[in-house]
């Protein structure tokens, strides 16, 4: 309770003011009272009237009033009792706001004299108000990065009372994060501050609500609060997170472009700009899986934007970053495992090593030819391969070892039946549906000198003119070899050499062995014979060989008398060697013919001697060839007398001995003279005593004085002994025409010549007398 003096009276009336509860003072004194705001209708202030001296009832008449200065009527007097009492609510604040001192200044006025009185009236303050912050709810963002200790000022409360009543404390709901400080400003009392002292998650507690409270000193106090809204800042301090660390995925390889791998979602706990997240490869993703895949960066879609073949890689790791927007961005990680999985999507791959072609047709069974390796790229089923050949061949397929055949020689081969063979090696794979390839091998039989050169023929026969010139071709053989190249080369030679020139009279029958050889290695042969029948030519004029018995014929010799005998031969053959004879002159004498080409000078008309005394004949023999070809010979016969001791031989008989075997063109025996002969051979059959049923044969030629006629037959004989062995010919039969009741003894029927025999008797024989046979020529032998 302040009193104020304005004059030097001030302590004696502050004294008296505090007994009387009322001032006097004529004049300029001054009354003082206090009075609680607020206080009701009818409050007692003061004894106004009695403290100014004034008497109560003058009052009236006196018209004793307030005049208060623009001021209402707060305060009123009651004029019976002189009191001032409160008339209506005074409330300090409103009179006086935030003044420490407040006071109703009251003009008293009376009249009759007038006097003016001043009244202080106090008003006293009472903690009638409370606290108060301007608004109910202060909002406050704070940043979530703020670190500890942090101040956040915060609006005070204000209390309109004044004093005590007016001195705030600050008090806060209690919390984790902030506490409070006060400041006490000089001027304006304390101002709140939040201080952080932990630090703030807005990620945790994104906003808080605390109570600020205000209390005055009064009694009794008074209270205010506001509502502290703190609004978390985001700050980005969250790394954006995939839900798993590692993302596995299956995918078949050949997947189309754009097919959704993974859809990638991140997550981030900060807000706004801070939870943006943009996806993409990792800096340690290879350039080979960025050209594989496609991240779309903002929603985290991966695909394939490229061909995915198993076979390249059958795995992928992708390592994503997702990265916030952040002012200091914040990234977070994952890996996709990419599994991809197979597709038969490659055909097997045949690859043929020919080693051994081409094969040689005398390869052994089992021969490796060719090396077949198959390979296929997917794997599993799809890249188990299964190989077959096709078509039937000598050749198989044989593994040795797992997706290694080998192509093996199988059965025998024979170039000569097939050369050349093509099969056809298919790999199948294991997939559905399963892929194949297929590879063609050629395999080439090579030749091996395994065919001799062959004829047509095994003998051939060819007819052959006589005297052909040297280098005149004859015939043509050839040979013909399976083989093939040199191995088929053949060339022909003859296995002896034959040298002479072809005579039908010297040799008949050529038997030529013909050799034929190839240019193998070794060599293989093939042989003929070519039979060459030589064909006559008349090329020999007939011979004429006249032998004479008589050197001269008695002039009374009989008719039919020899003279002499004539042969005719040809070398030719057939009508080449018929040869028929002619005389001239033709008397007395003719030409008998005693057999085929066997002829005698016949005496056919007498004689005399006397006229004719010797005759000149000329012998013609022409043969029927054409052109013909003849020969003659002269004949000339003496006519002699009479005679009539006949020529005698040295001895009766001679026998000579020959041997047997006798080389061709051995010399045997000659007889220059006339003499009877009688011949006895002891030539044999040389054939082979074991040939059974041939004995030994004693062919004989026995000349006997009782033959008249003796015939000569030429003729072909096929056997003579029952044993086998070549067919004998020419043999020369002696067939003598016995007289009956002649002593045969010695004679043979038939006398054989066996074809050993090389001694041909070629001859006249003729009987002169009886026990002798003249021989007139002499004895020849012919190879
Ligand atoms: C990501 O979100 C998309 C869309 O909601 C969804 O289809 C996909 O399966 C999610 N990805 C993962 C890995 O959960
Ligand atoms: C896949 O699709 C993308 C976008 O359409 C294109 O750029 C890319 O060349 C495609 N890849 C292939 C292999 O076709
Ligand atoms: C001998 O030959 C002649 C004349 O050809 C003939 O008349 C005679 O009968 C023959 N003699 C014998 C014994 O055959
Ligand atoms: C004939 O005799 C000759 C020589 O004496 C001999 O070489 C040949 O083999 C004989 N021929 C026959 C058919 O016996």
């Amino acid at each position: 309770m302040l009193c104020t003096s304005q004059g030097n009276q001030g302590n004696r009336n502050l004294l008296l003011l505090f007994v009387t509860l009322a001032a006097w003072e004529t004049g300029s004194g001054q009354v003082h009272y206090s009075v609680s705001e607020e206080a009701k209708h009818g409050t007692f202030v003061g004894r106004i009237a009695q403290d100014l001296g004034l008497e109560l009832a003058e009052l009236v008449p006196r018209l004793f009033r307030i005049a208060s200065k623009g001021r209402g009527d707060f305060l009123e007097v009651n004029l019976q009792n002189g009191i001032l009492f409160v008339n209506s609510r005074i409330d300090r604040e409103e009179l006086c706001g935030r003044r420490a001192e407040c006071s109703i200044h009251l003009e008293v006025i009376v009249d009759r004299p007038l006097q003016v009185f001043h009244v202080e009236v106090e008003v006293k303050d009472i903690n009638d108000n409370r606290p108060v912050f301007s608004t109910s709810e202060q909002k406050l963002s704070i940043l979530e990065s703020q670190p500890l200790d942090s101040r956040f000022p915060l609006e005070g409360a204000s209390d309109a009372d004044i004093g005590e009543n007016a001195i705030l404390t600050y008090g806060l709901s209690s919390n984790e994060f902030f506490t409070l400080d006060i400041i006490n400003k000089k001027d304006k009392g304390k101002l709140p501050v939040l201080v952080l002292s932990k630090l703030l998650d807005r990620e945790e507690n994104p906003q808080l609500r605390l109570l600020l409270t205000a209390t005055d000193e009064g009694k009794p106090e008074l209270t205010g609060s506001v509502t502290l809204l703190i609004l978390v800042l985001d700050a980005n301090d969250n790394a954006p997170v995939f839900d798993q660390t590692v993302y596995e995925v299956k995918m078949y390889e050949n997947s189309a472009n754009q097919t959704l791998v993974i859809w990638l979602n991140a997550s981030d706990a900060d807000e706004g700009i801070n939870k943006e997240v943009i996806y993409s490869f990792s800096s340690l993703v290879p350039s080979t899986i960025r050209r594989k895949f496609l991240i779309n960066e903002r929603t985290g879609e991966v695909r394939i934007n490229d061909a995915i073949d198993f076979e390249d890689s059958n795995t992928y790791e992708i390592h994503v970053d997702v990265t916030d927007k952040g002012n200091l961005p914040m990234v977070g990680h994952c890996t996709i495992l990419v599994e991809i999985l197979d597709e038969n999507d490659n055909s097997p791959v045949v690859v043929v090593t020919s080693l051994a072609l081409p094969v040689r047709e005398d390869a052994q069974v089992g021969t490796v030819i060719s090396l077949i390796s198959v390979s296929d790229r997917d794997s599993g089923a799809n890249g188990q391969v299964t190989c077959s050949l096709t078509p039937e061949s000598p050749f198989k397929l044989v593994s040795t070892f797992k997706n290694y055949y080998s192509l093996v020689l199988d059965s025998v081969l024979d170039r000569e039946s097939m050369a050349n063979y093509e099969v056809v090696v298919t790999a199948r794979d294991g997939g559905l549906p399963s892929l194949s390839a297929t590879a063609s091998v050629s395999v080439e039989v090579a030749d091996v000198n395994d065919n001799a050169p062959a004829f047509a023929q095994h003998e051939y026969t060819v007819f052959v003119k006589e005297n052909n010139p040297p280098g005149c071709h004859i015939f043509t053989v050839s040979a013909r070899d399976a083989d093939a190249q040199e191995n088929a080369l053949v060339s022909y030679s003859l296995v002896e050499r034959v040298n002479g020139k072809i005579d039908f009279e010297e040799t008949k029958l050529w038997k030529l062995q013909i050799e034929a050889v190839d240019k193998g290695n070794p060599p293989m042969f093939g042989h003929c014979t070519v039979l060459i029948e030589v064909l006559d030519v008349n090329d020999n004029a007939p011979e004429l060989l006249v032998t004479s018995l008589l050197l001269s014929i008695p002039e009374d010799a009989p008719l039919g008398t020899v003279i002499t005998l004539i042969s005719v031969t040809d070398r030719d053959i057939g009508s080449n060697a018929q040869v028929t004879c002619s005389l001239t002159p033709r008397v007395p004498f003719k030409l008998v013919s005693t057999f085929k080409n066997y002829y005698s000078l016949v005496l056919d008309s007498s004689l005399d001697r006397e006229k004719v005394s010797e005759y000149a004949l000329a012998l013609i023999a022409k043969d029927g060839g054409s052109p013909s070809l003849s020969t003659s010979a002269s004949v000339s016969v003496e006519v002699a007398d009479v005679n009539d001791n006949a020529p005698t031989f040295a001895q009766p008989e001679y026998t000579v001995f020959v041997k047997e075997n006798n080389p061709p063109g051995c010399h045997i025996f000659t007889v220059l003279l006339v003499l009877t002969l009688l011949l006895y051979t002891a030539l044999r059959c040389s054939a082979p005593p074991s040939e059974g049923a041939c004995g030994p044969v004693k062919p004989r030629l026995v000349c006997s004085s009782a033959v008249e006629n003796w015939s000569f037959s030429r003729e072909r004989r096929q056997r003579v002994c029952s044993g086998e062995g070549p067919p004998k010919t020419d043999l020369m039969v002696f067939s003598p025409s016995v007289p009956p009741g002649l002593n045969s003894g010695d004679i043979g029927d038939q006398q054989e010549f066996c074809e050993n025999v090389s001694t041909v008797i070629l001859g006249c024989i003729m009987p002169i007398n009886v026990n002798h046979i003249v021989v007139h020529q002499q004895i020849k032998s012919i190879a």
